[in-house]
């Protein structure tokens, strides 16, 4: 039996051997070895794995999507562009966007219509005498892809509007995307669909890690009879190019108006005339995101008055009236299972978390990176602790970029540290990364053709393609996720449990709250917050808080406590 250290070495050589046979393989230079004994390295490697699956590596580093086919659709030119939005990450930069407005409308009041930012896909949907003629992506937003076909299967999209109200020419932009319950029929059915599968002996297909992977992939199906399966919605939330419309004076007479058309547009919207009143919208829906059917990941501020609009106009990217509030990243508290340690391609140790699946920003998390192995000495995570997993990458969410890490790790041949951060950055998963055309991932900022080739490359061979869907059958998350510490949800509030609870053990449950900032204590007095009672309480403790008017709440008020610091 070869000692633990011996089989780390080899793993570790394997690994680096592949890799740079590899590179051979797919380099200028010619293969050094020949194909079987290519596969006997693999085979070696794998066996080792299965004798030792804590040295698979990509379990946690990777969760692979299969490669899901991609397609080219013909280019559309936006007659009207579909620029983004500048973004406001906080109340002060929502502020300063303000004053920029004031400055450049000088003692004007102002309106500000408050939408709903919605994760989809944006669309820009055009009608001529009332058809139908064509649906587009937004592409770099002056060039765009054709997708008409398949937006036509989409219910809420009406395929002719009514002759009476008809224009000559209608443009309507909006958000498509996938309803949290229908992404998860859609999962459901495809996981069903891969156990049927694997019964079978067959590769199982990949199966998109949240809505907004799941809208798109389903919007850039090559068939449209496959996008028609699919529960698409859409938001309409703005008009692009038009030709004997009515004469609009303010946005939101143009929402009233695709709503007349038939268009399904968001019933969140509000008019008011402050800041402070966008502020209290965007706290609002920070807080209740969790409450709607599909996902969000902002609030957009629009100036409502088109004639002030048409003074303030557009920098060189983004229109002057309107603004993106992002949120910040979502957080979601969950168990720490174990913790694991994966040694990468280059013999470094990476720590990863495994974890009680949990929602995060549409995705179900089951495994996490933990940074390295100093993070987790100085975060003193533990199994069996309450963590907090944030989806990383979206917002500063983070220097530490597991996708990014990921792309190294994989050796592309080309694809540094710099470009896998970027890519990781514009794309968000590997799903995505994965379905990309050789164009879109060169036009992104420091990528470039001779990586974007590498990449593409890499992804298409049928070696990678079943690596990573051998690894997909794990159902790791390729996202971008983190374990972050505890939020100090509990700062200064002494809790004290007494009776067994179901999902933690009596340490782990005083450790949830001392992680949280919290003081867990013996016994109730009149400083204690709240008593948790779980089966068999302590009637001393239970006597005592009825007395001091101490809460008692149950394991799901303390779930809730530990996250929100709030009582039930
Ligand atoms: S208006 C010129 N309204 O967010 C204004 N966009 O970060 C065009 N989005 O590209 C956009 N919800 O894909 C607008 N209620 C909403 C939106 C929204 C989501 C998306 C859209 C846009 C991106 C900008």
């Amino acid at each position: 039996m070869p000692t633990a250290k011996k089989v780390v070495a080899r793993v570790t050589e394997l690994r680096e051997l592949i890799a740079y046979h590899n590179d051979r393989y797919f380099g200028a230079d010619e293969p050094e070895i020949s194909d079987a004994e290519f596969d006997e390295l693999v085979a070696e490697l794998r066996r080792l794995e299965t004798a030792h699956p804590e040295l698979v590596v990509q379990k946690s580093l990777l969760d692979a999507p299969g490669a899901p086919s991609t397609t080219t659709f013909a280019p559309v030119t936006h007659r009207l562009p579909m620029t983004s939005l500048d973004n406001a990450m906080d109340a002060d930069e929502l502020r300063a966007w303000g004053e920029r407005v004031a400055k450049g409308l000088p003692g004007e009041a102002v309106k500000y219509v408050c939408e709903l930012k919605i994760d989809g896909l944006a669309l820009s949907i055009r009608y001529e005498d009332g058809e139908l003629v064509l649906g587009a992506t937004r592409g770099d937003g002056k060039t765009g892809e054709d997708v008409t076909g398949n937006v036509r299967t989409i219910a809420e999209v009406p395929a002719r509007l009514s002759a009476r109200n008809a224009p000559r020419a209608l443009e309507v932009r909006g958000e498509v995307y996938m309803s949290k319950p229908a992404f998860e029929r859609f999962r459901m059915q495809k996981m069903q669909e891969n156990e049927a599968r694997i019964a079978q002996d067959k590769k199982p297909m990949p199966i998109p890690a949240n809505p907004r992977n799941a809208g798109a992939g389903s919007l850039r199906q090559k068939d449209p009879a496959v996008t028609a399966t699919r529960e698409l919605s859409l938001w309409a939330y703005q008009l692009g190019d038009v030709d004997g419309t009515p004469a609009f004076t303010s946005h939101h007479e143009t929402l009233d108006y695709l709503r007349e058309l038939g268009f399904p547009v968001n019933p969140e919207v509000r008019i008011v005339d402050s800041l402070d009143r966008v502020l209290e919208f965007c706290a609002h829906w920070q807080q209740h995101r969790n409450d709607l059917p599909y996902i969000i990941d902002g609030v957009v501020v629009k100036v409502d008055d088109l004639a002030q609009r048409e003074r303030l106009g557009f920098t060189a990217k983004a229109p002057r009236w309107a603004v993106a509030v992002k949120f910040p990243p979502e957080e979601r508290t969950t168990l720490l299972r174990d913790i694991k340690v994966s040694i990468g391609r280059t013999g470094r140790a990476t720590p990863f978390a495994e974890l009680e699946p949990v929602v995060v920003a549409g995705s179900t998390v089951s495994m996490a990176t933990l940074h390295n192995r100093e993070q987790v000495q100085l975060k003193d995570v533990r199994p069996g602790d309450t963590v907090v997993v944030r989806k990383a990458g979206d917002v500063d969410a983070s220097r530490q970029r597991p996708l990014e890490k990921l792309l190294v790790a994989l050796g592309i041949k080309h694809l540094g540290p710099a470009a896998a951060e970027s890519l990781a950055r514009r794309f968000g998963s590997l799903d995505a990364i994965v379905a990309a055309t050789v164009d879109d991932l060169a036009a992104v900022d420091g990528v470039g053709a001779v990586i974007a080739e590498s990449a593409h490359r890499w992804f298409a061979d049928k070696r990678h393609k079943s690596m990573v869907n051998k690894l997909r059958k794990g159902g790791v998350q390729f996202d971008n996720v983190v374990v972050v510490d505890a939020p100090q949800t509990l700062a200064g509030k002494t809790v004290v449990v007494t009776g067994t609870l179901t999902g933690f053990g009596r340490e782990e449950a005083q450790r949830a709250v001392k992680d949280r900032g919290g003081k867990s204590a013996g016994s109730v007095s009149a400083k204690t917050f709240a008593l948790v009672v779980g089966a068999e309480p302590g009637a001393a403790k239970v006597k005592k808080a009825v007395e001091l008017g101490v809460p008692q709440i149950d394991e799901q008020g303390f779930k809730r406590l530990l996250e929100t610091g709030e009582l039930p």
